[in-house]
């Protein structure tokens, strides 16, 4: 098992990750001395550890449509309901969509409660649980009503992976590619549990770094310019970190022609990401000039086409990056049929989760 700290002026809390972490559940809501606590979960009851404490169980669902100000409102009611205090705690289990919104529901519920995540995918366990980031969706777009609100502790439980559709397990590996790129040793042979906390690592000491994304904490966004873009192009079609993963290769193939980084390390990018299995080639259902379009929308561009790109001083922010430039590279990436590039992955045979040694909740 590994523990990862992340230490910020004000609060530090540790990552947990290895399998059956979850059950140290109880030793962690006794450290905070809640009384209660509420556990929102996305997974079946049987997958939910106890808490050692007063316990309601909240099922949910994962995914966007989830993740509404209606679900926050909804979660906050029944908080009152149960008669939860400032106190206590909120514990969240399931997927990314899951962490951000229990996050955030408990980031408002009495101006802050204390939250414990129990991510169960490998994207939720790589990124999405540790950072603080939390946030809904509104139907104009993702993520736009959202605050900071950190973990008393994350319980990355590779159990829980065992579960995963080898799509969702891959998924996870677009945002692990990238940690290659931003400042990670390679990870491509290690368990699993190595290179989730390896990333974990990564990621915080970036968030030590800069917890409120005023500069350095852009790099995790390394392949998401052209990421977010293509997921909204594909209808969603395309997962997060598949959609990363075409984005990394095109990072480094941009990085190449604005002459940042050799030949040698753009197909780098290319190796990196097809070793994890994961799609290097553009949909061809795609529009180089839709996507383009799409880009400059990104939340990270301040002025014109806003890049994180790897280069002769490392990994940097880029912003006014000529138009015909990123259409050029663009133009000149391999392309494939959306169901071709999501059919890539070799299958995994999901497992049933080890049952439990401790569900009983008081
Ligand atoms: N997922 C990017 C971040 O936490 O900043």
């Amino acid at each position: 098992m590994a523990s990862i700290p992340l230490r910020l002026t004000d609060h530090a809390y540790d990552v947990h990750i290895g399998p059956g972490v979850r059950h140290r559940l109880a030793e962690v809501v006794g450290r905070l001395g809640a009384a209660r606590a509420v556990v929102v979960s996305a997974r079946p009851p049987e997958w939910v550890p106890d808490t050692g404490v007063e316990t309601l169980l909240l099922p949910a669902r994962d995914g966007e449509r989830a993740k509404s100000l209606g679900t926050v409102e909804r979660l906050c009611g029944e908080f009152v309901r149960f008669g939860l205090t400032r106190s206590d705690v909120v514990v969240s289990c399931g997927g990314g969509t899951t962490t951000d919104v229990v996050g955030l529901a408990a980031a408002l519920y009495h101006r802050g409660i204390a939250v414990v995540h129990l991510p169960t995918s490998l994207l939720a366990q790589v990124d999405a649980s540790v950072g603080g980031k939390t946030a809904v969706n509104l139907s104009a777009g993702k993520n736009l009503v959202g605050a900071y609100w950190q973990p008393s502790a994350v319980l990355c439980d590779t159990d829980y992976l065992s579960t995963l559709p080898p799509r969702e397990l891959l998924n996870g590996y677009g945002e692990i590619a990238r940690c290659h790129f931003i400042g990670a040793p390679d990870l491509r042979a290690l368990p699993v549990a190595d290179q989730i906390a390896a990333s974990v690592a990564l990621k915080a000491r970036v968030v030590e770094a800069d917890e409120r994304d005023a500069g350095p904490r852009h790099i995790l966004n390394y392949g998401h310019t052209l990421g977010h873009a293509l997921e909204k192009a594909t209808g969603f079609e395309l997962r997060h970190g598949e959609a990363v993963a075409v984005g990394t290769v095109f990072a480094g193939r941009l990085a190449g022609a604005l002459g940042r980084i050799d030949e040698a390390r753009v197909a780098e990018h290319r190796d990196v990401v097809r070793s994890y299995g994961l799609p290097a080639a553009l949909p061809a259902e795609t529009d180089p000039a839709d996507l383009v379009r799409l880009m400059r929308h990104d939340k990270k561009a301040v002025s014109g086409l806003t890049f994180v790109l790897d280069g002769p001083g490392g990994v940097e922010l880029v912003d006014d990056v000529p138009a015909e430039t990123v259409t050029g590279v663009l133009d000149g990436m391999p392309r494939a049929p959306l169901a071709d590039l999501v059919g890539a992955a070799e299958p995994l045979t999901p497992e049933p989760l080890a049952p439990a040694p401790e569900t009983a909740r008081s």
